[in-house]
């Protein structure tokens, strides 16, 4: 079982949609997908309506989805962590204990070599149309991990 954390910073927008669009694509049997936030604010809420509109209008459900904080033990956990942005990063890699912490997070846009801005934008404070950018940018980037993912287990 290949486990795959998604973190941002409220685990409301961007984080929710990358869980429900990378799990979409993976097997249920083989990968486990979850995703958190750094921060507190929203812990125990459902995603952002607007993750969850963009979401259904591309036959995912996120809306089941509750937010959690990043913590430590999920370094033990997963074995990819994906940040959606250099601010998520910093913060998670302020909690590794070690290199193998460290090694175990990645920007999520660095698997998409197409893209050179690292960061998945933050659409808290944006309109519908910051949510469906969002969403491109997570379904194409999500493609990319799931076929490499698919020819690692090969
Ligand atoms: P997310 O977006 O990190 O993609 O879930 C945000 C959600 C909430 C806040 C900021 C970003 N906030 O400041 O409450």
């Amino acid at each position: 079982m290949t486990r795959l954390l998604m973190v941002c910073l409220g685990n409301i927008c961007r984080s929710p949609l990358a869980h429900g669009i990378l799990q979409s694509k993976l097997s249920e049997r083989n990968f486990y997908v979850d995703s958190a936030g750094t921060a507190t604010y929203h812990i125990g809420n459902s995603p952002d309506y607007r993750s969850i509109e963009v979401a259904k209008k591309n036959n995912i459900d996120i809306s089941t989805q509750s937010a959690r904080q990043f913590k430590v033990s999920d370094f033990d956990t997963f074995n990819y962590i994906y940040a959606m942005d250099q601010s998520n990063y910093i913060n998670i890699i302020s909690l590794a204990r070690n290199n193998d912490d460290i090694g175990k997070v990645k920007l999520f846009l660095e698997e998409n070599t197409s893209i050179s801005n690292k960061n998945v934008p933050d659409p808290y404070y944006g309109d519908s149309t910051d949510f469906e950018t969002v969403f491109s940018l997570i379904e194409v980037t999500s493609e990319l991990i799931a076929k490499k993912l698919k020819r690692v287990q090969l």
